[in-house]
This record gives structure tokens, C-alpha cells and sequence, in this order.
């Protein structure tokens, strides 16, 4: 029996007990979920007895290898990581805010005390990109990441080109399929995006980027239908777009915003709440990585496979540097080619 505690038993944490059930694969066929720290009860599941309020119980109990931390925001979630750090706990995570503002500490703590913090599901959900990023492009040098981060306004975009809904309509479906943050202006004004590309970008250039170092974080709460509809009459699809690109050895550009795209892009096939990101090494040149970026099950999926790496002892410490002041530029207004649509509105086009 390994025990774990799961921190938060909403969309992702009530998702890493359906995962786990049906799973023959060890050590997860043998995970149990001693605790589950909730403030609310659940009448009826088949865990409503593991629920409690007591943080501490769980800290104490030496037999909880590890803490499974789903809740989102950061605060009370990133003082509950770094205890369980402390406590000698591994500590998985779908928690994006937690490692964007606290990710350089809690790795430190987390080699100090010679467990692991991992946090593969907290960008494209289900799509294994960050432990791909951090083994398989150690021999070459990351140039660019670039992709859709947010299924929530992929979909929403999708959604509002193939019905014709509004923005508001398509985010109450968003939102009742559980891709949405619990308040979605993360997604909508590209907060969500822009956490996800710090983090994928301070792994391909080594440092620890925030995402308030980003110049430009723009949103879609400001692309209507009309656009839309335009942007398809000159054969594009708006996408909000992440992209992270190295100038030279000490300097790097990146930008989040609805980008236009057109057919010959392999993005414009990225629809609903699917991700894709663009990995481009000095080496390897384009790689890709697609999948179910948002949703209880993908993103369940993803921290369980974190959690048999941690129990198996099958990972390494990927310590970087501070983001030094000037490493990220500004935004260079001639970076991206422009396009005015017919009713005046102005977007940058994604040539890729
Ligand atoms: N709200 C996020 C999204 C959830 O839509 O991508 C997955 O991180």
C-alpha cells in the first residue's frame, strides 16, 4: 500500500480517484488515498471517510508518501506544498499559479529535502510536454515554444465560429465541462496562457520566468463574432496564441494574444479544448505536442503519472537560474506581421 493525500477534491482531484480505480499498472495499482483535505463532505462516495479539514493530521502521518495538491490559486495551496515538502512528502501538482510564483522555492525545498515537486499536469492538461522538455532536449538548445495553452478559449473560439454563440454562451458550456478556471478571467484574459508559457519557457532557457516578466499578455475578451467571421473570409481562424522565442544567448521575446492563423498552419487544426505546442530545438528543429489540454480525466491522468514517477523514485532534480533583469525584451513592434480585418480591428498573424 502506497499512501497519498489529495488536497482539493474538485474536477482534478476527484478525477485522480477515477483515474487510479481501474489502473493495473504498479505502483499506482497500489496507491491508496489515505486522506482527502476538503473543506466540504461528499454524502455517498466511496471515500467521504478519508475527507478532512486537518492539514496537520496529514503532515504527521509518515506513512503519506505523497501530496497530491489540486485546488488552484495560490494561497492557501502553495504553504500546504511547502510543508509537505519540508515534511519529507513528495508533492504533485495541477496547481499553474503555485509553480508560476513559487516554483524556484519549492524545487530548492524540494531537492533540500530529497523528495520531489512535480508538476506535469499544469500546462496542456493531459499532453506530457513539461517532462519531455526537461529530459529529451537536454543535448540541443530550445530556440522557440509556440502553441495554444488554454482549452478553454480554444474552445470558446472553436465554438463561437462553428454555432455562431456569443463569447458568454461559449464559456457557460466551457465552464460546465470543467475546463474552465473557477474564475474565468485566468482564461479569458490570458493569464492561464501566459502562466503555462512561463513555465515551459523557463525550462527551454533555464532560467525561472514569471509570467508578470511577459511584455505583452492580451486575451480574447475583446474578439467578437464579427471578427471571427472575417478573420474565416480571409481563409484564417483567430487562436490565442503563446510564444516564447530566444534572441541570442542572453535575451528572449515572448508574447500571449489572439493571433490570426491560417490553413496552411498545422494550429488551424487545433480545435475544442485540444493544446498544441511547438517545440523547436537548434537540433531537432520542429517537434510537436498535442492533446487534451484541459478537462478532469486528461488533466487526472497527467498528475497520476507524476505521482508513479515520484513513488518510483524516477526523476531528477532540474535546478535553473533567476531570470536576470533585461533577459526578456520588450515587445518588438515589427516581431509579428499585422492584419486590419474589413471592420478595422488589427491582429498579429501567426506565420507557422
Ligand atoms: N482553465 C484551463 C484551460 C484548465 O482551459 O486550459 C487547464 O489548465
Amino acid at each position: 500500500m502506497r499512501n497519498i493525500a489529495v488536497l482539493g477534491f474538485g474536477v482534478v482531484g476527484g478525477g485522480i480517484y477515477e483515474a487510479l480505480k481501474p489502473c493495473i499498472n504498479p505502483p499506482l495499482s497500489e496507491v491508496n488515498i489515505k486522506y482527502i483535505l476538503d473543506l466540504r463532505s461528499f454524502p455517498g462516495h466511496p471515500l467521504a471517510d478519508r475527507v478532512t479539514s486537518d492539514y496537520d493530521r496529514i503532515l504527521a502521518d509518515g506513512s503519506v508518501e505523497a501530496v497530491v495538491e489540486t485546488m488552484g490559486g495560490v494561497d492557501p495551496a502553495y504553504g500546504f506544498c511547502l510543508a509537505a515538502l519540508k515534511a519529507g512528502k513528495h508533492v504533485i501538482t495541477s496547481n499553474k499559479a503555485v509553480v508560476d510564483a513559487h516554483g524556484e522555492e519549492l524545487e530548492r525545498v524540494a531537492m533540500e529535502n530529497g523528495v520531489c515537486y512535480l508538476y506535469e499536469a499544469s500546462v496542456g492538461g493531459g499532453i506530457p510536454v513539461v517532462e519531455p522538455m526537461r529530459s529529451c532536449f537536454y543535448a540541443d538548445t530550445v530556440t522557440r515554444v509556440a502553441g495554444i495553452l488554454n482549452g478553454t478559449t480554444n474552445y470558446i473560439l472553436t465554438h463561437m465560429r462553428s454555432e455562431g454563440i456569443t463569447l458568454a454562451e461559449a464559456l457557460d458550456v466551457a465552464r460546465r465541462l470543467g475546463y474552465a478556471e473557477r474564475d474565468p478571467k485566468a482564461d479569458l484574459a490570458g493569464l492561464d496562457t501566459a502562466r503555462k508559457l512561463a513555465i515551459l519557457a523557463g525550462i527551454a532557457f533555464g532560467r525561472y520566468i514569471s509570467y508578470t516578466d511577459i511584455p505583452v499578455i492580451e486575451g480574447i475578451e475583446d474578439v467578437t463574432l464579427e471578427d471571427i467571421q472575417l478573420a474565416e473570409q480571409a481563409g484564417c481562424l483567430i487562436k490565442l496564441f503563446a510564444v516564447a522565442e530566444r534572441s541570442g544567448p542572453d535575451h528572449a521575446h515572448m508574447t500571449v494574444a489572439p493571433f490570426l492563423v491560417g490553413w496552411h498552419s498545422l494550429f488551424h487544426a487545433v480545435h475544442d479544448a485540444q493544446n498544441a505546442v511547438c517545440v523547436t530545438g537548434s537540433i531537432v528543429g520542429d517537434t510537436v505536442f498535442y492533446g487534451s489540454g484541459a478537462g478532469r480525466m486528461p488533466t487526472a491522468a497527467a498528475v497520476c503519472g507524476d505521482v508513479a514517477r515520484a513513488l518510483n523514485g524516477d526523476y531528477k532534480y532540474h535546478i535553473r537560474k533567476k531570470c536576470e533583469p533585461g533577459f526578456i525584451l520588450p515587445e518588438d513592434e515589427s516581431r509579428f506581421r499585422k492584419a486590419v480585418l474589413p471592420n478595422g480591428k488589427t491582429y498579429r498573424v501567426y506565420e507557422k
